[in-house]
């Protein structure tokens, strides 16, 4: 199979190196080709550049982009797909005053979704999220993080790790499945802290390992849910089994966990609505990706991440969506990298970087996917016509995006 791009207006986020992530200054530019070609053989970019330089070669199909920009897919590095049932109770129960902490300590939030989930069959699990994943598809997505954290029994959480693996197995679009056994502690351990962290390191993780469920594995650092040491206890545990590691932390309160997760050297530290400087300078000269979630900070009424505070430290970031059931309901990264510019002030260049390039290797994947790079995987966006990329985050709310193409076929 091959095919030929032809005519588009702008080639965005073109990288001739293999660039594995931008930081600083760096995110203000985002590559660009006029009126260029783009030839993809099987799954692969192959060759790219101004239409002057086209040539006249025989392909499987040609599709004429006039007036259109043709771009990677969105790389969404931080998301709970993977749930059952909704919680729109709640969402109205904070509309007439609750806060999300009041709602989670009357027994909902996170442990309301996994009452429903343990009640929900491995197999009906699976239908409901894939509703969600092919809609993600269809808003432009190729590559996502699915954690699960749902479960909080043994069980439960195979049951998520295997719908991923599921789902890995049916759809195209790249996956990787993390670990996040310590979302919240359960009801019957409430008393028992202790006991569930044992649970998560000697019954959990080697199951999961054995089945090779997992990539990552990921813990919720926060007052109330895993305190620095059970976090550092985890990680621990995790890396001897091989995962790589990430953190939920500083989503409401900023005690030290991204220094822990910088020790740790974990690929991501994800939220970071409250950022103090020490956290930035822990950052700093580390391998560590920051990864924003503003669509949740939107649903909840919780600050912004400081996107300007890390950019202009000479950090990288990355954006992501967060799709969840409780704090944000949408899988939507249009709808992120537009909120990243209008309320965190990142310029269209910065949050389209943060939302490919960044977010691929926030998942451990830029050296595949997050640019249009000779050699990387052919998973694309062609838009439907606009004036220019601006238009994009501009435009919030508006469906761009006219055909996705992933691993090189036309899926949408
Ligand atoms: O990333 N903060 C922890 N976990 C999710 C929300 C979980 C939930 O409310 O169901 C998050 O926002
Ligand atoms: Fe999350």
């Amino acid at each position: 199979m091959s095919l030929l791009i032809i005519n588009i207006k702008s080639l965005i986020q073109v990288r001739n190196q293999n660039v594995l992530k931008v930081s600083g200054e760096e995110m203000k530019h985002l590559p660009t080709i006029e009126n260029a070609f783009l030839y993809i053989e099987n799954d692969k970019i192959v060759d790219y550049g101004n239409m002057e330089n086209c040539k006249n070669i025989k392909v499987s199909k040609t599709i004429d982009a006039s007036g259109k920009i043709v771009m990677p897919t969105w790389c969404d590095s931080h998301t709970h797909i993977v749930y059952a049932g909704n919680r729109e109770q709640e969402f109205v129960d904070r509309i007439k005053g609750l806060s999300y902490t009041e709602i989670a300590n009357r027994g909902g939030g996170i442990l309301n979704s996994a009452k429903t989930l343990q009640n929900t069959s491995e197999d009906d699990l699976y239908q409901q999220s894939i509703q969600r994943i092919k809609n993600v598809i269809k808003l432009g997505t190729g590559a996502l993080e699915i954690k699960s954290g749902y479960g909080l029994t043994v069980e439960s959480e195979l049951k998520m790790l295997r719908v991923i693996k599921r789902i890995k197995e049916h759809y195209p679009l790249k996956i990787k499945a993390t670990f996040l056994g310590a979302h919240a502690f359960p009801e019957s351990y409430l008393k028992d802290k202790q006991g569930y962290i044992d649970l998560i390191i000697n019954k959990m993780l080697p199951k999961i390992a054995n089945e090779n469920l997992a990539d990552f594995i990921d813990v919720f650092c926060e007052k109330g849910y895993f305190s620095l040491d059970d976090t550092d206890a985890i990680l621990t545990a995790g890396k001897q089994y091989g995962l790589i590691l990430k953190i939920h932390v500083n989503q409401f309160n900023a005690f030290g966990g991204v220094a822990l997760g910088v020790k740790h050297n974990a690929l991501s530290v994800d939220h970071l609505e409250e950022l103090n400087q020490d956290d930035i300078d822990a950052l700093k000269g580390s391998d560590t990706m920051p990864v924003a979630l503003p669509s949740c900070s939107y649903f909840l009424s919780i600050p912004y991440t400081p996107a300007r505070q890390i950019i202009d430290s000479g950090l990288p970031l990355a954006l992501a969506t967060d799709y969840n059931p409780g704090s944000t309901p949408s899988g939507n990264m249009n709808f992120v990298v537009s909120t990243a510019c209008i309320k965190m002030k990142m310029t269209p260049e910065e949050a389209i970087n943060a939302a490919t390039i960044n977010g691929a290797y926030a998942m451990g994947i830029s050296n595949e996917y997050g640019s249009i790079t000779k050699g990387k995987i052919a998973n694309l966006i062609i838009t439907k016509p606009v004036p220019s990329y601006n238009y994009l985050p501009y435009s919030f709310g508006e469906n761009n995006i006219e055909t996705v193409i992933i691993n090189g076929e036309v899926i949408t």
